[in-house]
């Protein structure tokens, strides 16, 4: 019987330098799609899949991040003394939802680095890390098309997604043979190959299910390659020692670490929402109608 994945790991300890100016003073996990920070669409994902608590590594001036889903007690209590029961069911249900816990990445060594900082935290049990950049929309949220996976194979597996050749440079790459539908046996990976050097053009997107040794492994990259540590390096040897599955995953993915990424979340989300969707149609139909686009 494979453990269940109980944890995820966040990393929201990056600068968002592709984000500039806005996040000089903003941690990029903050910003909204409509209405709702980036962070929470991420940590609802994961409640929809089952898990139990979420672990994200920090650095300085992302207080926020944390701050967001805990009790807010003088809005809460601003927001019913006002007589305002939407809003505050709306504050209470954010520091209600999951328990979090912060662990600081002192210095920035890597995305590796910032993995290895969740050591402790996470102990001898399988895990998820999720990069808060990557927002999925799909049916079934992508965290639980990876722990249905998960849960046959007993194995890591990693999610990834077809990209344009001449992106390839922007990922981890796969080496992999494909083996049921949607499913690869990885036999490598390289971390941002140049595309006439790219074993193929199967990226992977910022979702990870891994078993506890991939610490170990982490620790071997650090010493054997130094800073910064790559994930990816670790995942290799993963993929050599153990097996690694890259798993083709249903959703749209938007990368809101990026000002287009963001724009097009915004726009996605906001059409399926009931309360302003039919005006935003209305908005670009008209737009459309004039010859802007
Ligand atoms: C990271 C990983 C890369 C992966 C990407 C997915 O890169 O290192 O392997 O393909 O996330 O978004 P970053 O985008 O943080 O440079």
């Amino acid at each position: 019987m494979n453990k269940p994945i109980r944890k995820a790991v966040v990393p929201v300890a990056g600068f968002g330098t592709r984000l500039l100016p806005v996040t000089k003073s903003v941690p990029k996990e903050l910003l909204p799609i409509v209405d709702v920070p980036a962070i929470q669409v991420i940590v609802e994902e994961c409640i929809a899949s089952g898990i139990e608590e979420v672990i994200f590594i920090t650095a300085r001036g992302k207080a926020g991040i944390v701050d967001h889903f805990d009790y807010s007690y003088e809005l809460e209590t601003y927001l019913a003394e006002k007589n305002k029961p939407r809003a505050l069911e709306t504050v209470r249900r954010v520091s209600s939802m999951i328990r979090t816990i912060a662990v600081r990445q002192k210095e920035p060594l890597g995305f590796g680095h910032a993995i290895l900082c969740a050591k402790e935290v996470v102990g001898d049990e399988p895990f998820i890390i999720v990069l808060p950049d990557d927002i999925i929309s799909s049916k079934v949220p992508v965290i639980r098309q990876m722990v249905d996976v998960y849960e046959k194979y007993g194995q890591g597996v990693v999610s990834v997604m077809r990209v344009d050749r001449e992106d390839v440079s922007n990922y981890g790459i796969v080496d992999g043979e494909s083996w049921a539908e949607g499913l690869y046996r990885v036999r490598t990976l390289v971390e941002k190959p140049s595309p006439d050097i790219a074993p193929s053009n199967l990226a992977i997107i910022g979702r990870y299910i891994l078993p506890p040794i991939i610490f170990e492994y982490l620790e071997e990259a650090a010493e054997k390659h130094g800073v910064p540590i790559q994930l990816t390096d670790a995942l290799a040897r993963l993929a050599h020692d153990r097996a690694l599955i890259g798993f083709e995953f249903e959703g749209e993915r938007h990368d809101t670490g990026d000002r287009l990424g963001l724009i097009t979340a915004n726009i996605d989300y906001a059409l399926k929402r009931e309360d302003i969707g039919p005006e935003l149609k209305e908005f670009l139909r008209k737009k459309h109608e004039a010859g802007e686009f």
